[in-house]
């Protein structure tokens, strides 16, 4: 089938490279010419296990193609997918100026029947916003060809996206035209092998299916976070706790990790973003403002750790820190959890030599060079003469270190484990004090 997608970013990258991978013709259509250039080039802009070797096979193929000329895009794909991203507004609401964009480009050149395929996690009511769209420029053509407009939301997670769209949990299409549904339903076919995975919906219900996911995790997140700080205060251990509830399969062993708070392209931009639909109808999302409210104040918790160890006296002082991405097997920072310690480490005056396994130069581009930011070229240089250690990514490489090793390099042993990766026992064992979250700090013995 011809599939066309508007937006070259981490959705779009994803979805057409998969579904070219599957024998479709996809053309992949972005407005910035250096990004389509880099695709053309062979390279890839963002960070994805398997991404770049998907891209590369199915552009020599000839199944996979990329262009800034839209009207070439409209004209090819059966199928029209909008995967252009939906920053949120100042207000937090979702930013759908390029979904309306490309809706308005689809209804300015197409000639026959299309499907517009709302990819982007926008609020609900935006395919009938895109429809409208759509309609009125085709009507200030005096063109009269029929479309559709469907809500097929993508649940992929960064550092897992192509194995999650090869082999879906759920494929969730929310259209009113049954028609449409089955052209759907064949388009995902490949994907959809085993048993029937799709979901044939109302568009409404798609749209809000999106969110309420991920409201969900979130709020998981912040009650397990909320609960750590109960534990650390009452003397418990959220560990233990975790494993306890986690084992009964109607609250299940996902989702429950504590930590300094979630980050990501999603989470945080979904929650707010819901958050002000409901207002907009006049409902005060209550639990999901605390959701929000609880994360922002957890990725204050290292910090305030920090500081109070060090008697509020951080000026001059090295922290050596271990993740920079706003999770493992990503390089992505947006609204990472070390993004707010580091800077309420230099707005306290204090230095940080950090490493991250690949959100190095990420951290370059946010950061540039600082004479308070020092990015090295391995984990146990960031602590090498470090006043203490912070952890705030989990990525697997950072979970058995040479603990002893690390106690020579910091020059007090002292370390704040923002994601409990280390086994605290073998720390304390090795003459380290451990701060972690939602236990009491443990002391060598
Ligand atoms: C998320 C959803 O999982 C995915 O389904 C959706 O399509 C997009 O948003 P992603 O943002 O890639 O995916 O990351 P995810 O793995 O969900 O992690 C989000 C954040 O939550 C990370 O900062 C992570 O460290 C944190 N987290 C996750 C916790 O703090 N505790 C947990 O138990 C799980």
């Amino acid at each position: 089938m011809n599939i066309t997608i508007f937006g070259s970013g981490y959705v779009g990258l994803v979805t057409g490279a998969c579904l070219a991978e599957v024998g479709n013709h996809v053309v992949c259509v972005d407005v910035d010419p250096d990004k389509v250039a880099l695709l053309n080039d062979g390279g890839v802009p963002i960070y994805e296990p398997g991404l770049e070797e998907l891209l590369k096979s199915n552009r020599e193929a000839g199944r996979l193609t990329f262009t800034t000329d839209a009207v070439a895009g409209v004209r090819h794909g059966l199928f029209q997918f909008i995967a252009v991203g939906t920053p949120p507004d100042e207000d937090g609401s979702a930013d759908l100026q390029h979904v309306l964009a490309v809706a308005k480009t689809i209804g300015e050149q197409m000639d026959d029947y299309r499907i517009i395929v709302d990819k982007s996690t926008v609020p609900v009511g935006t395919a009938d916003r895109v429809a409208e769209q759509v309609r009125t420029h085709l009507a200030a053509r005096g063109v009269d060809v029929e479309f559709d407009v469907v809500s097929n939301p993508e649940f992929l997670k960064e550092g897992a996206a192509i194995e999650d769209f090869m082999r879906p949990d759920r494929i969730v299409v929310g259209t009113d035209n049954p028609r449409t549904g089955e052209l759907l339903r064949a388009l995902y076919a490949p994907f959809n092998r085993s048993h029937d995975r799709l979901m044939l919906m109302d568009v409404r219900s798609a749209e809000l299916t999106k969110y309420a996911a991920n409201a969900i995790l979130a709020t998981k997140i912040s009650f397990m976070n909320e609960l750590s700080n109960i534990a650390e205060a009452l003397g418990a251990d959220i560990e233990r706790v975790r494993v306890g509830i986690g084992s009964d399969p109607r609250i299940g062993y996902q989702f429950i990790y504590p930590g300094c708070g979630y980050g990501g392209s999603c989470f945080p931009k979904d929650v707010r973003a819901l958050i002000h639909s409901a207002r907009s109808i006049g409902y005060d999302a209550e639990l999901l403002s605390a959701v929000e409210a609880v994360n922002d104040r957890q990725k204050d918790v290292l910090f305030k750790k920090i500081d109070e160890y060090f008697g509020g006296q951080l000026a001059g002082r090295t922290v050596g820190l271990w993740g920079l991405s706003f999770k493992p097997n990503t390089d992505d920072m947006r609204e990472a959890s070390s993004r707010r310690l580091m800077e309420a480490l230099w707005q306290a005056g204090a230095r940080v030599q950090a490493f991250d396994p690949v959100a190095m130069d990420e951290a370059r581009r946010l950061y540039g060079e600082r004479p308070d930011l020092t990015l090295t070229p391995d984990a146990l240089a960031a602590a090498d003469g470090a006043d203490a250690l912070a952890i705030v990514t989990e990525w697997t490489q950072f979970r058995s270190p040479d603990f002893g090793q690390i106690r020579q390099l910091l020059k007090e042993p002292v370390v704040f484990d923002g994601r409990n990766v280390f086994d605290s026992r073998q720390a304390i064992t090795a003459g380290l004090t451990y701060f972690s979250i939602g236990r009491t700090a443990r002391r060598p013995d």
